[in-house]
């Protein structure tokens, strides 16, 4: 057994804020090994990072979720009592309430939704004026999302519930305004949601059978019971507020379709040629997924004193698995700063090793149920926008790293040139 290196005495909290993504990284490199104790939010923790560390840390006979994420994570992005929290055959059985919505057929529909929303949106900008594209992308990824979900928006709400929908995932990691921001949200979004599952209960809207609303509003815990109305909220939200953050990676697929004229040329010739899903617009997805930071870590205590990695982990210590380092990996990687789709070309990629929405398999851990989801958005995103017709003006698109989570810092700025073409991309 080897002592865990690292020091467990000066609270590093303020200095993971500072760098959210490299905190782990950084004290890994400095102390030579792939798992180092420190203290954040003034308690012990354990940061590990590496393939094999996040496939040990999968393993729930050692590792708990309950009470692993900060207390101001859960009153904000998570809520209370959902899928997140849950350990064994109850976490399971939650997760293939999630699983199951995932069919390819139905995330073909999210897709076509969310372009045809993108679609109506370009038509309606004014061309030579600036249009915020990070801004756009939440307004239409909210409106697809509620409904292909069966979660009825009315017009006039539409705006209010894309400000709540994206605080819950863009303020949980702040601090001040922010995150109080998040906070109200998220008794507003629990508000709204609880009563859509009442509404569904009563028989007072009726949404597809395949659509999350029913789903979630009919769902039975092991014991039978249908969830209660705030939890049932709770998991609606964990499909809505997810969605709408994946305009986060749409801004920057925007950022490297410009940055790398090259990928632009290789997606607009496919859609030309009109080529099936599967080809390089899904492996800029992929890259765009691994290159640029979203997670920086997830979360679990130990349930008992342990061994990890050969090191001792006490029982209740909260583990970091480092999800920014595992993806920008030399040893794995090679050129992990270069932005290159091609490597996803042929590699039949590790679940350990490749880990931008959590790590192992979505059915038995937490790994994210929405990464079909996820890929197939970033893919029909990047085709529609090599099909408008744009400029990109003299703007600081450089990534914020020090931002929860990190996005361009001019949300990706283009000057529409003239409509959309009337022929699809
Ligand atoms: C912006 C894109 C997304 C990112 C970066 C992302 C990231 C993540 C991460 C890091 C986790 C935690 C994994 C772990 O704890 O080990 C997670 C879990 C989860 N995600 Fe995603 N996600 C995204 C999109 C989605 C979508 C589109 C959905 C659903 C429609 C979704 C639903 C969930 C759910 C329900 C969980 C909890 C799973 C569990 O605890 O078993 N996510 N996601």
């Amino acid at each position: 057994m080897e002592p865990t290196p690292g020091t467990t005495g000066l609270d590093r909290t303020l200095a993971a804020l500072r760098d959210p993504y490299r905190f782990i990284g950084r004290a890994v490199d400095r102390h030579g090994s792939p798992v180092v104790a420190t203290r954040l939010l003034l308690a012990p923790a354990v940061c590990v990072t590496g393939a094999a560390a996040a496939a040990e840390f999968q393993d729930d006979t050692h590792f708990t979720r309950h009470r692993a994420v900060p207390r101001r994570v859960v009153a904000t992005l998570f809520g209370r009592g959902g899928v997140q929290g849950l350990d064994g055959a109850e976490h399971r059985h939650r997760k293939a309430m999630f699983t199951g919505l995932m069919s390819a057929d139905r995330v073909a529909e999210l897709a076509a939704l969310v372009d045809a929303e993108l679609l109506r949106a370009a038509r309606s900008w004014p061309v030579g004026e600036p249009v915020v594209l990070y801004d756009a992308f939440r307004a239409v990824l909210t409106r697809a999302v509620c409904a292909w979900a069966g979660v009825p928006l009315p017009t006039v709400d539409a705006e209010r519930r894309t400000r709540e929908l994206t605080a819950l995932f863009d303020g949980a990691g702040a601090v001040g305004p922010r995150h109080w921001r998040a906070r109200l949200a998220r008794r507003a979004a629990d508000r709204w949601a609880a009563d859509v599952i009442r509404r569904i209960r009563a028989g007072r809207i009726t949404p597809p059978e395949d659509s999350a609303a029913h789903a979630v509003a009919w769902h039975r815990s092991l014991d039978g019971a249908l969830l209660a109305p705030h939890t049932a909220a709770v998991e609606l939200l964990n499909v809505l507020r997810p969605t709408v953050a994946v305009a986060v990676y749409l801004a920057f697929a925007a950022h490297a379709l410009h940055h790398h004229p090259r990928c632009a040329r290789a997606i607009g010739d496919e859609a030309a040629a009109d080529a099936p899903g599967g080809g390089y617009a899904e492996l800029f997805a992929q890259e765009v997924r691994r290159h640029y930071p979203f997670f920086p870590a997830v979360a679990a205590r130990a349930r008992h004193d342990l061994l990890f990695q050969g090191h001792p982990v006490r029982r209740g210590r909260r583990v970091l698995l480092d999800l920014y380092g595992i993806n920008h990996a030399a040893e794995r990687w090679g050129d992990p700063e270069e932005f290159r789709p091609e490597r996803f070309a042929d590699a039949q990629w590790d679940p350990y090793g490749f880990v931008p929405q959590g790590a192992g398999d979505p059915a038995t851990g937490h790994r994210c149920p929405g990464e079909p989801i996820t890929v197939a958005l970033i893919a029909a995103v990047a085709r529609r926008l090599v099909g408008l017709r744009y400029e990109v003006p003299e703007q600081d698109d450089t990534v914020d790293m020090a931002r929860l989570p990190a996005l361009p810092r001019s949300g990706c700025v283009i000057r529409p040139l003239g409509p959309p073409p009337e022929q699809a991309p």
